[in-house]
């Protein structure tokens, strides 16, 4: 265990293997965090993935007897944060699982048990002694259920899943790390799992900032403690909540004879041309998750298919099922290619940028067979809208946070 304030202590698994966490490559792992706040009625908020709960046990048995443990706070139903509220309630019957409404229903569904539940709402608080928490519901950040807990006294805010990131160390805070690490992080996260929830983000940040935070203990990755780190990575999640992005493209392509990569090639020779920041990312080298963090990053998102079958090459075809979901909106885009005898299977790639909520700014750029010099100059046109898109778009401005801090 590790004492993260007095009272609090760090309780929970950190899972060096994980390398994927349902679709999304995590390279260097992940945490899920538990705290055990020890007062007149010892608190534990959230518990850990299944597999890490004897881990997780042994943490507490430094502390106290967890049969003494009297609330269990379950911020989020996720199996990653409620896997061990099962095991845990055998040793600590008596227990009451505190959550949400959707919560309550949630992990009746996940564990078709009848738990002792305490149901709390927005400004519900808890006294556990000395303590008193609080409770804000944040729907959709990351489900229906989600919830953040505040202790006032300590002024710690246990967001769960909001302000988290997939990233094992044996230090636990992200100045230990290093702040620039655990932002890189916490930007692959958002852009995975919380990218479509903009809107319910920004309810969540207007209805915190009316709180003094000294600390933010999110359930998975690294806790920000300095007022430049918690400053720093709520007006991050402020700019990607409104679908701010820096003035950038990103080219995506794969391809099957190097006819697609030739356009790649070009459009990222012609942005250089014209100084546009611009990443060229393959889908055979790149993981999708990896790239979705550019997406979110980038004014302008050009995918690249060749044909096949009639259809759009399957890893550009899975890459978008995915983007879609995401919905990066506030972005513009267009689409290229190659093909061999019929393009048809192009209209189902400008759909698919359609659908995810991106703007085309011109018509789709498909070549038969190897497109030759002349037809690779044809590109400079939409390099130049590309340039009138990133002109006119406004660079993000921080804007004072609404957040009191001392
Ligand atoms: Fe970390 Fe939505 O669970």
């Amino acid at each position: 265990m590790i004492k993260i304030k007095d009272d609090i202590y760090w309780t929970g698994y950190i899972d060096w293997d994980l390398r994927n966490f349902h679709g999304y490559s995590t390279p260097s792992g992940s945490t899920y965090n538990a705290y055990l706040i020890m007062d007149e009625y010892p608190t534990l908020i959230d518990t850990v993935k299944h597999y890490g709960f004897q881990e997780m046990l042994f943490r507490i048995k430094q502390i106290i007897e967890p049969s003494k443990i009297k609330y269990i706070i379950s911020n989020h139903t996720e199996m990653d944060h409620s896997g061990s509220i099962d095991k845990l309630l055998e040793l600590a019957p008596q227990a009451q699982v505190v959550c949400s409404p959707k919560g309550q229903e949630g992990l009746k569904r996940h564990f078709k048990k009848n738990w002792k539940f305490k149901v709390v709402n927005t400004g519900d608080t808890l006294c556990i002694g000395k303590k008193t928490l609080s409770f804000f519901l944040m729907p959709m950040v990351h489900w229906p259920d989600s919830m953040a807990t505040y202790s006032s006294l300590d002024k710690i805010l246990f967001p769960n899943d909001a302000f988290g990131q997939h990233h094992a160390s044996c230090e636990r805070f992200a100045d230990e790390v290093g702040v620039e690490i655990a932002l890189k992080e916490a930007a692959k996260y958002y852009a995975n799992i919380v990218m479509p929830y903009g809107s319910q983000v920004q309810k969540a940040l207007d209805g915190l900032g009316k709180l003094t935070i000294d600390m933010i203990c999110p359930s998975h990755g690294l806790i920000w403690r300095r007022k430049e780190d918690i400053n720093a990575i709520v007006s991050l999640y402020q700019k990607w909540a409104q679908y701010e992005s820096d003035k950038r493209a990103v080219i995506i392509y794969d391809t099957m004879w190097h006819s697609t990569e030739k356009v790649a090639l070009k459009l990222y020779e012609l942005c250089q041309q014209e100084n546009i920041s611009v990443k060229l990312l393959s889908l055979k080298t790149n993981d999708p998750s990896d790239i979705i963090a550019d997406v979110m990053g980038a004014k302008i998102v050009a995918v690249g298919s060749p044909i096949i079958n009639n259809k759009i090459f399957p890893s550009i075809g899975g890459f978008l099922t995915y983007l879609e979901g995401l919905k990066p909106k506030n972005r513009f885009g267009f689409t290229f290619g190659s093909y061999g005898w019929v393009k048809a299977g192009f209209a189902g790639l400008e759909d698919s940028l359609k659908n995810a909520g991106i703007e085309l700014i011109s018509e789709g750029r498909y070549f038969q067979y190897v497109p030759d010099e002349k037809e690779l100059e044809s590109l400079k046109d939409v390099v130049s809208k590309m340039k009138d898109v990133l002109e006119r778009s406004r660079e993000w401005q921080q804007t004072s946070l609404t957040h009191k801090r001392s």
